[in-house]
């Protein structure tokens, strides 16, 4: 990915290039971005990347194939994108244990600020947050998402969140049968019980409870006419208020939203400020690197690390000798520690000093 990012960059940075070259012709070298250029052949040395055309304004090259394909990513409702695989309930349990449970809760139950992923109701969809006490709209997978392809493809793309792209065909499929399970999705009027695989074929057979719940199917000889049954039962489908358009909260069905709604974690907020900067005080690099690759797992024993700050389980790992201690995070362990975190970026010495200050945190100083 980082490659073809840097492609485009070249292509945009000989575009910017050539409109320099044309102000400057006779001039030595290019500055362009506080950078110099040399030239060869007329040339600016930078743009002999480009092999295709050496002459004129130059528009980079065409794509490859293969950098295409990188970028061509997206799971279709109609099976585009979808991989082969299988994966059953059973595996995506123990799988979502191990890999998801830690941020989306038991059973997708939700907590720690992290979504819900299932639980919920259809019904409280409808519900308008007009009134105190009222159950908010809950939006999971289950209430809320239209099309199971989406899951798939966002599972593949983007979690675990700290290792995006690291599950295997059969885990996505046996993940996302545990999801759509623990949601109470059938397939083909089949239940998801622990034993069943899930596969292409069947994923291309859900359908998902709220699929119809965002417009009126206006495809088909029958659109129209949804169209008109959708709007006219207002009640059921946009909800309980009249039409207005003046004066209408004395309107008594129209109803305003006056308070705040609480009973939604996170709350949702009435300002769409960001959120203000926390002033995080002096963050030495040592914190910033540990933050950024250890805390997720270190900052409490949930997973089986030993929490940073925890005495006890430093005072034993200390037993070990502390040189033994860090080539295991350099090295990793069979049992849960990715080698330098999972981040082969990382340099022995820069984990060492990390390892050092996970220790001075949770060890009494003499
Ligand atoms: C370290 C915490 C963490 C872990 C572990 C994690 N996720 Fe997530 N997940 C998140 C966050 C944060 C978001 C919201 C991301 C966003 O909205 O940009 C999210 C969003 C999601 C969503 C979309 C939810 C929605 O309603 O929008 C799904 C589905 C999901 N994760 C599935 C998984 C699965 C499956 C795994 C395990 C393979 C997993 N996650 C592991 C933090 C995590
Ligand atoms: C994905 C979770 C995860 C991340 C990220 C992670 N660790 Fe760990 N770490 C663990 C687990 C689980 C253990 C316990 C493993 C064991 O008992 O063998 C562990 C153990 C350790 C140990 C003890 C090794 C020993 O001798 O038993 C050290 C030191 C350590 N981690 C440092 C780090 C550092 C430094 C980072 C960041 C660069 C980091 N960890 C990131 C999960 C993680």
């Amino acid at each position: 990915m980082f490659k073809l990012d840097r492609k485009f960059l070249i292509a945009g940075t000989a575009l910017a290039l050539s409109a320099t070259m044309l102000f400057s012709a006779g001039v030595k070298d290019a500055l362009d971005g506080g950078m110099t250029y040399t030239r060869a052949d007329g040339m600016y040395s930078s743009y002999h990347i480009n092999e295709q055309n050496l002459t004129g304004i130059n528009n980079g090259r065409i794509a490859t194939a293969n950098e295409l394909k990188a970028w061509d990513l997206d799971i279709m409702p109609d099976g585009t994108g979808l991989p082969e695989g299988e994966g059953s309930v059973e595996d995506g349990d123990e799988l979502y244990e191990a890999q998801c449970a830690s941020c989306h809760g038991e059973f997708g139950a939700g907590g720690a600020g992290y979504p819900t992923l299932s639980g919920g109701s259809m019904e409280s969809l409808k519900n308008q947050r007009t009134a105190p006490g009222m159950e908010a709209p809950t939006r999971t997978i289950g209430t809320y998402w239209p099309k199971a392809s989406t899951l798939i493809w966002y599972i593949r793309d983007a979690m675990p969140y700290a290792h995006p792209k690291s599950l295997t065909n059969n885990e996505l499929y046996a993940i996302t049968a545990y999801l759509l399970s623990v949601n109470e999705i059938k397939i083909d009027g089949v239940e998801l019980d622990d034993e069943y695989v899930l596969n292409r074929e069947k994923f291309l057979k859900i359908k998902m409870p709220n699929e119809d719940g965002f417009y009126p199917n206006i495809d088909g000889p029958d659109g129209v006419e949804n169209m008109r049954k959708f709007f006219a039962d207002r009640a059921t489908n946009i909800g309980a208020g009249k039409r207005c358009m003046t004066d209408c909260i004395k309107d008594a069905p129209v109803m305003k939203i006056g308070h705040e709604i609480t009973d939604v974690s996170p709350a949702y907020g009435t300002t769409r400020d960001l959120p203000p900067k926390k002033d995080k005080g002096a963050v030495s690099e040592v914190q910033e690197l540990y933050n950024a690759n250890c805390s997720l797992c270190h900052k409490t024993d949930k997973m089986g690390a030993p929490a940073t700050g925890d005495k006890e389980a430093w005072a034993e790992l200390m037993e070990k000798g502390f040189d033994k201690v860090v080539f295991n995070a350099i090295e990793g362990t069979p049992n849960g520690m990715p080698a330098k975190g999972g981040n082969v970026d990382l340099t022995n010495s820069e984990v060492k000093k990390i390892v050092e200050y996970m220790r001075d945190l949770s060890i009494d100083k003499k």
